[in-house]
């Protein structure tokens, strides 16, 4: 089996990331498969306009997920620009899409009303995304449950393209969710996103993260009263717990007697006990910036050898000649 994803490197890694992604493209790089991950830096153009903040945060990136566990020996891990193939079979699908279709994208509408630009680039990002699926002739791309529309887009995309040219020329892969996670909530209760500052950040100082977590806003339930349901405090709490934990806080958070300022003492604590190994190793790495480069690179020249392969396929049967030159 055949996976591949990717993140934006549009902001400081947090706990959605995690939990939707990261850690199933952990598990799949044990699994019997072969995975391409990579950096997502076209897409962050949409929101990044300072070319050196970019820079650095790819590198901050890979710099993440191999603190994370990530071995870039086992999965090609990739910066996503370092493939002219992408940008080139995005223009062709772009061709065959339906204005209609991006404009119903839940993270177009969403984008939109909290007020980013509507740039074409915004509105296009489906498509270009659908170039980073239909690139590699992958079975399977992992996300967490907020990509899962794109991911029908893509597959939507991919059809139009093997009807129109009467062939069937690129492979639609299915989705890989993880369904007890599905959307990982922000500190406001909205799902946390790097586009809404409202995120848990995995690499952040153990001081900024409990402050953070300190101003999660509680109501004035009394200690010993049961609290109300739906706070973003309880549910983050049970993702970072076991089974048995998160049983034991759903029933003192409907019993009462527990004060919203210890859950939040425990859920600062689970948070940087469960990373503080990726947090060493990610102050380790951030010392070696070549070593990632030189990662980043190889992961580039395998996945293109693949994304070649497909890329001449399809250009072949649009007619419009040899796959580009550059790079
Ligand atoms: P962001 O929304 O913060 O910009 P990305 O768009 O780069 O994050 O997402 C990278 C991966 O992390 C995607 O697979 C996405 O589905 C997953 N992800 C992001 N936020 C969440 C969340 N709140 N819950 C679950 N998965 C998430
Ligand atoms: N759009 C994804 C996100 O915001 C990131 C991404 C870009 C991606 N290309 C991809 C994810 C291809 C999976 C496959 O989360």
């Amino acid at each position: 089996m055949r996976v591949v994803s990717g993140i934006q490197p549009s902001g400081p890694t947090h706990l959605g990331n995690y939990l939707g992604a990261i850690e199933q493209f952990l598990d799949l790089q044990t699994a019997a498969a072969e995975a391409l991950y990579f950096i997502a830096d076209l897409h962050a153009l949409t929101t990044v306009h300072d070319g050196q903040r970019l820079h650095a945060a790819s590198l901050s990136l890979a710099a993440d997920l191999v603190a994370l566990g990530l071995d870039p020996e086992r999965v090609a891990l990739f910066r996503q620009s370092d493939i002219p193939e992408v940008p080139a079979l995005a223009w062709l699908l772009a061709t065959v899409t339906p204005v209609g279709l991006l404009e119903r994208g839940h993270a177009y509408k969403d984008k939109l009303a909290r007020g980013l630009s509507g740039s074409a680039g915004l509105l296009t990002y489906p498509v270009l995304m659908a170039a980073d699926i239909l690139l590699y002739d992958a079975d399977a791309v992992p996300v967490g449950a907020d990509q899962q529309q794109h991911l029908e887009i893509a597959r939507e995309i991919g059809t139009k393209l093997n009807r129109k040219l009467g062939a069937l020329l690129v492979k639609p892969p299915r989705a890989l969710v993880k369904p007890a996670v599905a959307i990982v909530p922000g500190l406001d209760g909205t799902k946390m996103s790097k586009s809404y500052g409202n995120t848990l950040d995995l690499f952040a100082d153990e001081a900024e993260l409990r402050r953070r977590i300190m101003g999660i806003q509680t109501d004035s339930t009394p200690v010993e009263a049961p609290k109300p349901l739906g706070s973003p405090l309880l549910a983050l709490l049970e993702l970072l717990s076991s089974p048995e934990e998160a049983e034991e806080h759903r029933r003192s958070w409907s019993a009462g007697g527990v004060g919203y300022a210890a859950y939040k003492h425990r859920l600062a604590d689970r948070l940087v006990e469960r990373f503080s190994a990726a947090r060493a190793q990610r102050r380790r790495l951030s010392e070696r910036p070549e070593l990632l480069e030189s990662s980043l690179r190889r992961g580039a020249e395998r996945a293109r050898a693949i994304a070649r392969e497909v890329w001449g396929r399809v250009s072949t049967a649009a007619g419009i000649g040899s796959p580009p030159a550059f790079g």
